[in-house]
């Protein structure tokens, strides 16, 4: 009876626990373009351990997949956009449910709530690539959810950048708000279509980009915390003072305009990244956050759709595997780095207390060696190839224009390539030479901000862990042995 209690006493503990922590479904993006991963089950219990309830890939990776199998996390898997041509056969849509959906879908399997169909398809700058199959490939994925019985929980929708929409240039204010001319029919089908399957529409915002590349841009209009002077929007008398408000209202007036003013809107996508940029830093990230995990924490909604808003953070980690096409900051989105520490504080709870995230446990790195510019290299007439080499085969944004690593000083920006190519090759030996122009060292060659990274050992790499893990239980096991016989 006695443990009875202690058992209930414990269950009313983490109920409260588990009650009392977030905004209210709070999601983050998940991505994995990366050369070196944390471990998925690593990920899962990270996510855990900050109480975040949602995750959104940007695939149905089996492993992942597998990981979340009984994590009572709920999930948005996705279609590439390199996989819509495909499924726009509703055979192979079927198959793909079936493999990627509702082969999980069993009790203690996958919380599937939603299937991403293809990833800002109709960014203007894929020059129209995906809109001849986009609409077809969402249609297939829901009707084959539908025919699988499981329509009713799983929804298609399709992330779309907040370039589908705009306000005229001559009445620039959200109340104004339409869907691009050259895709509005587009628009109006799948928004139609998403209303009759009770989907949501799924809109990535990003304020961090409404000042990139723009120095016009009011500074403090990209944040939350009203430090700005108020844009009216002359239609509505509504003041606006952040993007991210008027942004969204500039949706939800062009889905008024189509006639479906009260679909419900996710959030896929919203962050700011810490490097790579003179406005992507931890200080502008923290300021970011901090807005808008408050704003969310208050249910509060925007000035055109008052209440509880869905969203995703993008993104968990950071990625230094993705394409920098789009500027040199898509590699720092994480709230955590690469190792899965965080980066600054994020009260996840909306309450405004800075607090630290949980980091990732029984993180695996290689060892304490760095590669570095060889002081004593003679020829340094090929040091710009080689720089160059490594940073073609590794990720050297740091060392951009307004990035943490851009005030070192010539050998330092050699070291810091250097480095980061040794730590991509899993401190392979052979790639710290660069012709002698390369030496290692196990000094930490970290300078202020600038952080020498020492990579993580990978799955393939830490195997080499494991035979002397396998050894020591060996060992033990023999003692024990030994101990039971000298007992008899
Ligand atoms: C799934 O992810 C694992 C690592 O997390 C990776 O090794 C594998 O290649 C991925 N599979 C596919 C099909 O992309
Ligand atoms: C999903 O299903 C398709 C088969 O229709 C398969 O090709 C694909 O590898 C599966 N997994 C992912 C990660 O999409
Ligand atoms: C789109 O068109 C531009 C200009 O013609 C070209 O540079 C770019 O590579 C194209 N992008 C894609 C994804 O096709
Ligand atoms: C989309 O379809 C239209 C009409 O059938 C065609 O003219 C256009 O070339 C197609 N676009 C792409 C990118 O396939
Ligand atoms: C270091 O590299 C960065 C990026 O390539 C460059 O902007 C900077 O001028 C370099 N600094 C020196 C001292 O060479
Ligand atoms: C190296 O030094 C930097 C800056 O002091 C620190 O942040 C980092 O954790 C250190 N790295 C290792 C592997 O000890």
């Amino acid at each position: 009876m006695e443990r009875m209690m202690w058992v209930l006493v414990v269950v009313a503990v983490l109920c409260v626990y588990g009650g009392g922590g977030g905004v209210e479904g709070l999601g983050v993006n998940w991505g994995t373009m990366a050369t070196h991963e944390l471990p998925p089950d690593t990920v899962i219990q990270m996510l855990k351990d900050n109480g975040i309830p949602k995750v959104k890939l940007f695939d149905a990776n089996e492993s992942t997949m597998s990981a979340l199998t009984g994590s009572g996390l709920e999930v948005m898997v996705a279609i590439p956009n390199d996989q819509l041509a495909v499924m726009t056969s509703y055979k192979r849509a079927k198959e793909w449910v079936r493999r990627n959906v509702t082969r999980y879908s069993f009790n203690g399997g996958v919380n599937i709530k939603y299937v991403a169909v293809g990833n800002e398809p109709f960014l203007s700058s894929y020059n129209g690539s995906f809109l001849n199959v986009t609409f077809p490939a969402l249609q297939n994925i829901q009707n084959a959810l539908n025919e699988a019985g499981v329509g009713d929980s799983v929804k298609a929708t399709v992330p779309l950048n907040a370039d589908v929409y705009d306000s005229p240039v001559d009445n620039p204010v959200p109340s104004a708000g339409r869907f691009r001319t050259d895709i509005l029919q587009l628009m109006t089908e799948i928004v139609q279509f998403l209303d009759k399957n009770k989907a949501p529409f799924t809109i990535n915002i990003y304020p961090f980009l409404s000042l990139y590349g723009n120095d016009g841009f009011p500074f403090n209009y990209a944040f939350f915390d009203g430090d700005t002077t108020p844009i009216v929007d002359t239609g509505t008398g509504i003041q606006y003072t952040n993007v991210f408000d008027a942004n969204f209202d500039t949706l939800v007036s062009s889905l008024k305009a189509v006639g479906f003013g009260n679909m419900p809107i996710v959030v896929g996508e919203v962050g700011w990244p810490t490097d790579g940029d003179k406005n992507a830093n931890v200080g502008n990230a923290f300021r970011f956050y901090n807005g808008l995990l408050t704003r969310l924490g208050t249910n509060k909604g925007t000035p055109l759709r008052t209440g509880y808003i869905e969203v995703y953070l993008f993104g968990l980690i950071d990625e230094d595997a993705k394409s920098i096409a789009p500027g040199s900051f898509e590699r720092h989105w994480g709230i955590f780095s690469y190792d899965g520490q965080p980066k600054f504080p994020v009260d996840l709870s909306g309450q405004g207390q800075n607090k630290l995230l949980v980091p990732a446990k029984n993180v695996l790195y290689l060892s304490k060696k760095w590669c570095m510019f060889n002081p004593n290299a003679k020829d340094v007439s090929n040091l710009a190839d080689k720089i160059n080499y490594a940073c073609t085969n590794a990720d050297c944004t740091a060392l951009e224009y307004g990035s943490s690593c851009n005030n070192l000083d010539a050998n330092g920006n050699a070291s810091y390539a250097f480095n980061m190519y040794y730590q991509v090759q899993d401190q392979d030996d052979q790639s710290c030479s660069f012709q002698g122009l390369a030496t290692l060292t196990t000094q930490n060659i970290s300078q202020g901000n600038c952080n020498f990274i020492i990579q993580m050992a990978t799955t393939s790499s830490a195997f080499s862990l494991r035979p002397s893990a396998a050894a020591a239980s060996l060992v033990t096991l023999l003692v024990l042995l030994l101990s039971a016989l000298l007992l008899l």
